[in-house]
């Protein structure tokens, strides 16, 4: 049989997306396909740059063609990324960016600022570009997460209007109340002061192009979680809870801020930090000190992905007080980190293949609020 490009689309619109589970050629995920003789050469538009799965789908397809022509084929498989966006096209609001994740905990000091950076510093390894808000006003955590406690923003004017450069450090776009506030100063706010900080650092910065803007959130739920899912159309919300039950009963809480039926922000998935202590240089020992388990209970609960788990390694803290994230080293915790980055844009790309894009969601009045 002649091999043309046509045989060739309709050998690999056999192969389904193992995530998606849908075919690459209905999903458009094939591009520039050549046939020279028995060579064949295309390339795989995957939907994150950080997917897990390339190889499952390059043996997949020549499977597929080798069914369809003989074994005598000699196929090249190049792979591409566009990672999908969750937004409507044609939104005013941060038109450039792809998707907007939340990163919320029921209790306080379960992680939330170290996943973020980590993740942040992971999916930017992939080649996405990422940027985080540090929407915890009160307590901000990410500037000296990332080194530049003392870095202070420029201001760029854009059509006539004022807008704050988000600073950026090891690959990742950054905008913290800590870089507009001395450590000394006590952040003593109004709620909706803090509110309207949070809410320039949507209007009024400079964020560009981004596949993933990650917003690290105060611990609960607050006014400051409110002014998030009202000013920006959040893809989805990722939970972080330590093993420990009193941790996984606060988070309960905050998975269902999310869920309630006027906000309506998808959970994208559980993350369980601190799952157990482990001396980096024997691994092999784990010690459960704050239980097992809660992470995986929480997201059957709520029948969400299980991102998975972070242990609790010495390093990782010395890391965030360093400025230098632990995704950016080797090792134990760096894995970790990279799988996590990888699961969580297998499911973003899950949820714009399958959810309607995102609304902001609008207050009625104190009480209730209902989707825009
Ligand atoms: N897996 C881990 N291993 C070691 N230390 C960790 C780990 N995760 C977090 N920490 C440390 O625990 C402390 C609390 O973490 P972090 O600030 O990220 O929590 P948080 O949930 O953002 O807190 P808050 O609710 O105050 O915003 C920090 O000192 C951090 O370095
Ligand atoms: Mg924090």
């Amino acid at each position: 049989m002649d091999i043309t490009k046509e045989l060739v689309l309709e050998a690999l619109s056999t192969v389904n997306d193992p995530d998606l589970k849908q075919d690459l050629v209905t999903l458009n995920m094939i591009e520039g396909v050549e046939v020279e003789g028995n060579k064949i050469k295309f390339s795989v538009v995957l939907t994150t740059p950080a997917c897990p799965l390339k190889e499952v789908m390059r043996k997949d397809c020549v499977q597929a063609l080798e069914a369809k022509f003989d074994k005598n084929i000699e196929v090249d498989i190049t792979f591409d990324s566009i990672v999908t966006t969750s937004r409507l096209k044609g939104t005013n609001l941060l038109p450039g960016v792809k998707n907007i994740i939340a990163v919320a905990s029921g209790k306080g000091g379960v992680g939330k600022s170290t996943v973020t950076s980590n993740l942040a510093v992971a999916l930017a390894k992939t080649g996405a570009k990422v940027g985080i808000i540090d929407a915890d006003i009160f307590g901000p955590s990410i500037h000296i997460m990332f080194g530049c406690e003392f870095e202070k923003p420029s201001v760029t004017t854009k059509d006539g209007k004022n807008l704050i450069m988000p600073i950026e450090n090891h690959g990742v776009k950054l905008m913290s109340i800590g870089f507009l506030s001395n450590a000394t100063d006590a952040m003593v706010w109004r709620g909706p002061m803090a509110s309207s900080a949070l809410k320039q650092f949507i209007t009024d910065a400079e964020w560009g192009e981004l596949d993933y803007l990650l917003v690290d959130l105060p611990p609960g739920t607050s006014d400051i979680h409110l002014t998030l899912v009202q000013t920006l159309p959040v893809t989805g919300a990722i939970i972080v809870t330590t093993p420990q039950k009193i941790a996984v009963t606060d988070a309960v809480r905050g998975v269902g801020m999310f869920k309630q039926g006027s906000i309506n922000v998808p959970i994208l998935g559980v993350v369980e930090n601190m799952a157990y202590f482990t001396p980096e240089e024997l691994p092999d020992n784990k010690y459960y000190i704050f239980g097992t388990g809660g992470g995986k209970e929480l997201a059957k609960q709520f029948d969400t992905p299980f991102l998975g788990e972070v242990p609790l390694i010495q390093g990782i803290r010395e890391s965030g007080d360093s400025g230098y994230p632990t995704s950016l080293k080797d090792g134990l915790a760096s894995e970790a980190f990279q799988s996590l980055a990888e699961s969580l844009a297998q499911e973003v790309a899950k949820r714009n293949a399958t959810k309607p894009t995102t609304k902001v969601v609008e207050m009625i009045d104190g009480a209730g609020c209902s989707v825009k």
